[in-house]
């Protein structure tokens, strides 16, 4: 079993966004007996609570499912657990690692790593924007879920593309 975990700053927008398209994904190539998905925020704002209405909604138009999703918060013991953590924005990648223990296994880096149309490095948060900014967001995390189910498909348990 390869373990999954999307990280930004409330788990309500961009992360959640990331488990229902990836985990979509992941069931329509009927690999849900080998890949974990789980999403998680740096922030403690929002635990508990489901997806911004603004995210389901862009979503669900593109066919996405989120309303059983809830917040909850990243926590050191996420290193231990998941292969890899895969993070939106570089705030999210110091905020995690300013908790990781001297040594782990996972695979820590930015989600559009795997990104193969876009440019961009970070998932911008759209959190405080308007509509445009749920419609990107799906945009680059639909790209960037397709190359990393493929780098998986390639080495399961152990890709090595960015160090
Ligand atoms: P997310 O968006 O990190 O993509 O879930 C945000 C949601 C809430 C807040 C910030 C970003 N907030 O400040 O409450």
């Amino acid at each position: 079993m390869t373990k999954v975990l999307f990280v930004c700053l409330g788990n309500i927008c961009r992360s959640p966004t990331a488990h229902a398209v990836f985990e979509s994904l992941v069931r329509n190539e009927a690999l849900q007996g080998q890949i974990e998905v789980d999403s998680a925020g740096t922030g403690d704002w929002h635990i508990g609570h489901a997806p911004d209405k603004r995210a389901s909604a862009a979503a669900a138009q593109r066919g996405y499912d989120m309303s059983t999703l809830r917040a909850r918060q990243f926590c050191a013991e996420d290193f231990g657990r998941f292969d890899y953590i895969l993070a939106m924005d570089e705030n999210n990648l110091a905020d995690m690692q300013a908790l990781a223990p001297a040594s782990h296994r996972a695979q820590v880096k930015l989600f559009l790593d795997y990104s193969t149309r876009f440019s961009e490095r970070e998932v911008p948060d759209p959190y405080y924007g308007g509509d445009a900014g749920f419609e990107h967001v799906l945009d680059l995390v639909e790209d960037a879920s397709r190359g990393l189910l493929r780098a998986l498909q390639a080495s399961p348990g152990d890709d090595e593309s960015n160090g």
